[in-house]
């Protein structure tokens, strides 16, 4: 299968996607395009070659602001003393049931684009808000941690995404 991701747009099936989360359906279905004319979220497809309009996952991706004093002690004592800094929201991600194995692929091209992003606005980390510990298991997996208080709230600092990138 020959992968390529790009902008959500009408001509994709939002209909037929389903994974695990309903209101990961819902969101594609009814309110992700809606965000990205809103400013609010941009939303991103991965598809296959050979049937475009097949969405196999999504991701969206917003600016974000981060609490500096939730940032690891070592991070913070590296960092200018202002209270927020510039980071990527990762803030929705799911790939169809249809198509298992293919969430991190769809997950190091979210990545890439923040990094790329990040070249011109910068941005100090991606963050993520995990819907359940399954997929708390799997930001885990490359490397997110927590961020702050709130367990299901992960973080993985644009350093070592450019160590991944850059791999
Ligand atoms: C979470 C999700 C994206 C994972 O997709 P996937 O296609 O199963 O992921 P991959 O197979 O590419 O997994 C990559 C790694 O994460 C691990 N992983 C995936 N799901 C996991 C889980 N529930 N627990 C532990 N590890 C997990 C895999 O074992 C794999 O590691 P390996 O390469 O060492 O085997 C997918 O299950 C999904 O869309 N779920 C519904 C929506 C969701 O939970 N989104 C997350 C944001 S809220």
């Amino acid at each position: 299968m020959a992968y390529r991701y790009e902008p959500l747009t009408k001509q994709h099936d939002r209909a037929g996607f389903r994974c695990a989360i309903a209101p990961l359906n819902i969101y594609l279905q009814q309110i992700a395009r809606k965000d990205a004319e809103r400013h609010v979220a941009a939303a991103f497809v991965m598809v296959d070659d050979a049937a475009p309009a097949t969405i196999v996952g999504y991701y969206t991706l917003s600016a974000f602001a981060v609490d500096v004093a939730e940032l690891p002690e070592a991070m913070q004592q590296k960092l200018p003393r202002y209270p927020r800094l510039s980071a990527t929201l990762l803030g929705r991600l799911a790939r169809d049931e249809r198509f298992p194995g293919t969430g991190s692929l769809l997950l190091m091209d979210a990545l890439v684009r923040a990094h790329q992003k990040s070249a011109e606005i910068a941005s100090l980390a991606v963050v993520a808000d995990a819907k359940n510990s399954a997929a708390l298991a799997f930001y885990r997996k490359f490397g997110f941690a927590q961020l702050g208080s709130n367990p299901n709230r992960v973080f993985l600092p644009m350093g070592t995404i450019e160590k991944l990138v850059a791999g």
